[in-house]
């Protein structure tokens, strides 16, 4: 997401900032800034847009002084914009934040403030931050007590870094739920969201937990708890590369984004849920909306329309809403019979795919309302939508899509949860139920990525076959689309995915003896018809490697092979069956050479046609 960096020392802060923000460009963003204390207090510099654009800013002549702050953002509250840009000031401009992560009660704090007579610049969350801080210090609290103050009263995730007018010899940096380290150096010591912003200047880093906070002098750090206790840290000694660093020590930026689903399920979740009830209203599904909507479209492309083959069994099946599904390439041509109270999603980690970006301008032209499920603020998808749900997958960087894709999955569950409670089709206890279960799935795909070594050695035993195919019935086959079209983005292995009922029907025709069919076994309500479809495959040679729950009744000997996820209600299971197929792609193109950030012939975003 956002990146932060800070320095004080002995040395002009400011070209050390923009060289630290330059190691973090890797992490995608919108817009950046810097602040720096100089003799005539906080200097502030940011624009929308990519470092060129704050160099450009700067080139008249940087701003003088020895401590200061930056930020790369990555919008999420407030469209990507200069005044949304970090840091942020109080309204006096004695104090300067920036910010990642996402305040959670920034709206009650903000009225809060603004009784009090603060005036707000931006529309960010974080804005809250400094102005809190500020009246704190002004009531007379010394630092660390207006500090400790402050951070009580925030809700939600932070990483902080501060820059305090009053304190000129200190740099503050606090973290609670986003990460944060303090580099060390003898000609001043560093602060970073992520450890390669401050490899070029030193490897010896303090790794900040959870809820401490750190002031940092040009000198020494004080770490403290989040009760304000002092505490005794060891500097920890970065082994790594600069570019491995970047990739937060994993091999690939793929890996690390299959690592990071846990947390992009619960980010992408929590903030829908409060008091037992999902909440959509920040998208315009009010419950008197979602009541109302007698017919859906789903529309995306590649790894978004997989995502909405979900999304249609799970609106269909829950609300009992009839659901089209459509790839935005096809859609747009056929002229589709489309009616204005149709509800239209449009689904793209990007917000930029120029298919979907038609069929969206398409059905706005026939009087449709259009939701758009996106994982960038103020992509043209975004702006131009009706609605807009994100996802808080993060920035996704790996072409192959991973993380953005179970975000989808879950803004899709979502909707189609609330509208089937709306319309009276789910009992109270069962809608809780879901929600319970919904609660608990970042846990369970962490379990999934507890050990990666069964999904290795099966891409090593066959990442030289010439083609893997994979079935599954219902959500099975849903998420089997998704788990096929891995498998050949990165590995180049010809693959192919079919509903496993219409194997007989053609596909059937190229299994021969040793090749490998990978089922999807997480349907109950299907499970003696795959097995059926297992055994003809079998029959006729293939080896069977199986996806199913660690507690499945798979009949014995069905499977040559088994990858096991935890057990959740069958609804959910593309979520968790689809983890163990992302690594056996991501292994098998590892194993046969190839890098999976950059498979051939695709691009992460596909702005033509
Ligand atoms: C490209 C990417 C895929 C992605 C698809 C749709 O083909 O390589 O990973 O699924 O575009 O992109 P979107 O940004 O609209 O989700």
């Amino acid at each position: 997401m956002c990146g932060i960096v800070g320095y004080i020392g002995n040395e002009q802060a400011a070209p050390i900032l923009m060289e630290e923000l330059a190691r973090l460009e890797y992490r995608g963003y919108d817009s950046a800034g810097i602040a720096v204390l100089s003799e005539e207090g906080i200097c502030l510099t940011k624009t929308r847009g990519k470092l060129q654009a704050l160099r450009n800013k700067l080139a008249a002549g940087m701003p003088k002084g020895y401590s200061g702050i930056g930020h790369t953002r990555w919008a999420t509250h407030g469209a990507p914009s200069d005044v949304n840009a970090h840091p942020h000031l109080d309204q006096k401009g004695q104090v300067a934040v920036v910010h990642n992560g996402i305040i959670e009660n920034y709206q009650a704090l903000r009225k809060e403030l603004q009784a009090k007579g603060c005036v707000f610049q931006s529309q960010t969350d974080t804005e809250v931050v400094p102005q809190l801080l500020a009246q704190f210090l002004q009531a007379g609290e010394a630092l660390l007590p207006a500090l400790l103050k402050t951070l009580d009263r925030l809700r939600g995730a932070y990483a902080l870094g501060i820059l305090v007018q009053e304190a000129p010899d200190c740099l503050i940096a606090a973290r609670k739920g986003s990460p944060l380290v303090v580099g060390v150096a003898d000609t001043g010591n560093y602060i970073a969201s992520d450890i390669p912003a401050v490899l070029p200047y030193t490897r010896r880093v303090y790794l900040l937990d959870e809820g401490e906070i750190a002031l940092v002098y040009g000198d020494h750090v004080e770490i403290y708890s989040e009760w304000g206790e002092r505490v005794d840290k060891k500097i920890y000694e970065v082994t790594w590369s600069v570019d491995a660093a970047e990739r937060g020590g994993y091999d690939h930026f793929m890996l690390k984004e299959i690592f990071e689903q846990p947390k992009a399920i619960r980010d992408t979740l929590q903030p829908r849920i409060r008091q037992g009830r999902i909440r959509l209203e920040e998208a315009g599904l009010t419950e008197e909306y979602l009541a109302g909507v007698q017919r859906v479209v789903l529309i995306a492309c590649g790894t978004a329309s997989h995502a909405c083959m979900v999304g249609r069994v799970a609106i269909e099946q829950l609300a009992r809403v009839p659901v089209e599904w459509d790839v935005a390439s096809e859609f747009r041509y056929r002229n589709p019979i489309l009616y204005p109270e149709d509800l239209l999603i449009v689904v793209s980690q990007s917000g930029e795919t120029a298919d979907t970006l038609a069929a969206l301008r398409l059905a706005r032209e026939k009087g449709c309302k259009v939701l758009a499920i996106t994982n960038v603020v103020g992509s043209t998808i975004a702006r131009e939508a009706d609605r807009v749900l994100y996802t808080w997958a993060g920035p996704e960087i790996a072409v192959a899509s991973t993380k953005a894709y179970l975000t989808q999955l879950l803004c899709l569950y979502l909707v189609a949860i609330e509208m089937a409670y709306v319309k009276g089709k789910l009992s109270d206890e069962t809608y809780a139920r879901y929600i319970q279960e919904l609660e608990t799935l970042p846990d369970k795909a962490q379990t999934v990525l507890t050990s990666t070594e069964p999904e290795h050695a099966l891409a090593k035993r066959f990442c030289h076959c010439r083609d893997i195919f994979f079935i599954g019935r219902g959500l099975d086959y849903a998420a089997a689309m998704e788990a096929s079209l891995k498998l050949k983005e990165i590995s180049y292995i010809h693959s192919e995915a079919m509903a496993s009922g219409e194997l007989k029907h053609g596909t059937i025709a190229l299994i021969e003896e040793g090749v490998p069919v990978v089922a999807l076994s997480t349907q109950g309500q299907v499970a003696e018809k795959l097995h059926s479809n297992i055994r003809e495959v079998k029959a006729r040679g293939a080896v069977v490697i199986c996806i199913a729950y660690g507690d499945s009744s798979l009949e014995d000997g069905i499977a040559d092979h088994l990858l096991y996820i935890p057990r959740t209600d069958d609804l959910f299971a593309p979520l968790l069956s689809v983890i163990p197929a992302q690594l056996f792609a991501y292994y098998c193109a590892i194993e046969r050479g190839y890098d999976p950030d950059k498979p051939r012939n695709l691009a992460k975003s596909v702005t033509v046609e």
